[in-house]
């Protein structure tokens, strides 16, 4: 039997140096005529057609899929082009299809990455049915700065979080075998760095130190390999006088060569061509040899491996083993895709929002809901007669699907307002027209309590669409202040995709309630937390600044000099200096405790490892769930470290007054890390730890480890 590879070696010995670069080449054909892309499928000219109309496909409408179409031009580019290589089809697929998740960021806030690959399943499943071969998520951005429009996509400010959500996506997406008819290849982006956008600007410059590459923004990338990734799409950005799109360093050096990754990376959309607006790059043929010398395989639209590759070949400037190589890696991708067994798609459509996809939905919707405040006002009580549910989120249905949503339809939305009527139905919830306020502030009046369901609607967050202000758009914070100052009892509901300070909710509100983007079944999930239903247990995945000055803040921090715990100095003259919510913070509507925390040694001998144990009670009167964090800090080496960095975490659900055992390990693996030039080195001396419920956790116990017996 052939090896794979032996296969795709003598199917490459056939092909010619136009079709070559044709399998380099991803092009969006959908606005070309029906003869033009009829000739260009025969001629092999491209590998992949992606299924976008823009690259901010989520803000615009998008052309809904044609699976008779694709199959019809799958059977061209394998009965009619010379070397018969089926086309791979790819698209956003970011966090749902027609059943739509959360967005990545409140995915996050589950803390759950078990049911992040469940519900990954659910997403391949869906969009595998519908022809697609190759999904463009998870992004792995490492994100500071929350005025980023893209924070929304991403997992937030800790590299070991990203990590575990990440591979959980990856596995959900392609599964053991990627080549199953209800698998897609997933593509790990954006290599690498891009969430350091300065400023929250998109498209900017980065500038991640040597230590941060290697600690911060790497590892998510090196778990995605392990975890088997498929393929990867470099960034838009500029970090360490490199296009991320053109830094041998980086993609060859690092990727393919240290990690031996025997995947292929495809362009952002048209980022080789941005080689020439940073200034690396004076032609597009510059771009285009820069950037595949660099080992980036694939070209995302801009047509410029097209265009250029064949003249540097011929001219001598380029080495055909170059593009043989890039070839070889996106033929392997196609071939675990089992496209060369199974080019066609069998339409399903009765998989779309198939039952079993929305409960999903619904339970991770329901976890990743942040509770930030609560006097006890929550959960509702069934004895309310009347309550009002306003603001623009009140019976808002599209905008919960957030961003990056292609293929959920606003009619599966169940808005707040119905969904609460649903559950609890001997209440009766009024509303009022949000475009008048004094209209709902007359309804919020003739209540005993007002739900205010508030935040940025998805056409302000995504690609393209940072903000300089991080708050609530203009007049909703106004609005609050209106109720406050009237006494009017009050619960926020934010359905903002990012965690957005808001200090007349810090004033005024009872409870604060964080429900950002949670797609399809949000209205179903949020009913269900606020009726008690389900008790919320989102935890943060990225710290809350209480002003746009504060940024950037995180909590996975190098410690400052001392001047700040001398008293003197203050951290700001004008402003508190803490963060108004820490990472890994989220609220219960029930207590727990953490007991009996011990160290099963003091002394972790090289290649062993020991446990710290805790009992975790529910103190409270009804079931919750509690993510316990554990915590380390390296007391001191050179390099230095962060104050704390979270190194494991576990989602326990308890019933009332029960508890329960829990272990955390540690090994050289929990207390390693990479030097500036990427070696794994763990030095010795004292490791202090904690274990807690969110990053301020007390550092209780010291493991002393040392290298040598
Ligand atoms: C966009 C995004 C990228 C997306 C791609 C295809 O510009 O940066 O994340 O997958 O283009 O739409």
């Amino acid at each position: 039997m052939n090896s794979p590879d032996s296969f795709l070696q003598d199917l490459l010995a056939r092909m010619s140096l136009p079709e070559k670069i044709g399998q380099l080449t991803q092009a969006r054909i959908e606005d070309q005529s029906p003869e033009k892309i009829q000739a260009g499928l025969k001629a092999g000219r491209w590998g992949s057609r992606i299924l976008a109309q823009t690259n901010w496909a989520g803000n615009l409408k998008n052309k809904s899929l044609n699976v008779e179409e694709m199959n019809a031009q799958q059977k061209v580019a394998v009965e009619e082009s010379p070397a018969g290589i089926p086309l791979i089809f790819g698209r956003d697929v970011i966090y749902g299809h027609r059943t739509v998740y959360p967005i990545p960021h409140c995915q996050a806030a589950s803390f759950h990455p078990d049911l992040v690959e469940k519900a990954c399943t659910c997403v391949a499943r869906e969009a595998a049915a519908e022809g697609i071969h190759w999904t463009f998520s998870p992004m792995l951005d490492l994100v500071r700065d929350p005025r980023w429009g893209r924070v929304i996509e991403s997992y937030g400010e800790d590299p070991f979080l990203i990590s575990e959500m990440g591979c959980a996506s990856v596995r959900g997406f392609q599964g053991e075998d990627p080549s199953a008819p209800d698998r897609i290849l997933a593509c790990a982006k954006h290599f690498a760095g891009y969430g350091g956008s300065e400023g929250g600007r998109d498209y900017d410059s980065t500038d991640w130190s040597d230590d941060s590459l290697h600690n911060m923004i790497l590892p998510p990338f090196r778990a995605a390999v392990e975890a088997g990734i498929a393929s990867m799409m470099s960034g838009f950005n500029q970090l360490a006088g490199r296009s991320v799109s053109a830094s041998p360093h980086l993609t060859r050096d690092w990727l393919k060569t240290q990690l031996d990754w025997d995947g292929f990376i495809v362009s952002d959309w048209g980022s080789v061509n941005d080689l020439i607006a940073h200034r690396q790059a004076e032609t597009r043929s510059d771009a285009a040899r820069l950037a595949l010398e660099a080992g980036i395989d694939m070209d995302m639209v801009d047509a410029l491996y097209e265009e250029g590759l064949a003249a540097l070949v011929d001219s001598g400037e380029l080495s055909e083993a170059l593009i043989d190589e890039a070839v070889l890696r996106v033929l392997r991708a196609k071939q675990r895709a089992g496209l060369f067994e199974r080019p066609y798609t069998e339409p399903t459509p009765d998989l779309q929002r198939a039952p079993e996809h929305i409960a999903i939905a619904v339970e991770l919707a329901c976890q990743s809901i942040v509770l930030l405040k609560n006097d006890g006002i929550l959960p509702l009580a069934a004895t309310h007669k009347k309550i009002a549910v306003l603001g623009p989120y009140a019976e808002a249905r599209r905008q919960h699907l957030g961003s990056w949503c292609l293929d959920g339809r606003s009619e599966d939305v169940t808005p707040i307002l119905d969904a609460l009527r649903t559950q609890m139905p001997d209440v009766n919830f009024i509303t009022a027209n949000a475009a008048f306020t004094d209209e709902m502030i007359a309804a919020a009046r003739s209540a005993e309590l007002t739900l205010v369901c508030v935040g940025e609607s998805h056409v302000r967050n995504g690609e393209a669409k940072s903000i300089g202000e991080l708050a609530l758009p203009p007049g909703q914070e106004a609005f609050i202040s209106a109720l406050g100052a009237l006494g009017v009892p009050m619960v926020i509901i934010d359905c903002s995709g990012r965690y957005l300070p808001i200090p007349a909710a810090e004033q005024y509100a009872l409870a604060i309630l964080h429900a950002g983007s949670l797609g399809t079944e949000a209205g179903t999930a949020i009913a269900k937390v606020l009726s008690g239903e389900v008790n919320p247990s989102g935890k943060l995945p990225m710290t809350v600044p209480r002003f746009t000055g504060q940024i950037p803040i995180y909590y996975n921090r190098k410690s400052p000099g001392s001047a700040l715990n001398r008293g003197l100095f203050k951290g700001y003259e004008d402003k508190r200096v803490t963060p108004l919510y820490p990472f890994g913070f989220g609220k219960s509507y029930t207590e727990f405790s953490l007991e009996n925390i011990e160290l099963s040694a003091e002394h972790l001998p090289p290649g062993e490892s020991v446990t710290l144990r805790a009992t975790l009670r529910n103190l409270g009167g009804r079931s919750g769930a509690q993510v316990v964090q554990l915590y380390i800090q390296d007391a001191v080496s050179i390099p230095t470290r962060p104050m704390r960095e979270l190194k494991g975490f576990q989602r326990i659900e308890l019933e009332a007054g029960a508890s329960q055992t829990l272990t955390f390990e540690l090994s050289e693996k929990q207390l390693g890390f990479y030097t500036s030039k990427g070696e794994w080195i763990v030095q010795p001396g004292e490791f202090r730890l904690a274990l807690g419920f969110d990053s301020t956790a007390e550092l209780t116990h010291t493991l002393h480890y040392k290298n040598t017996l």
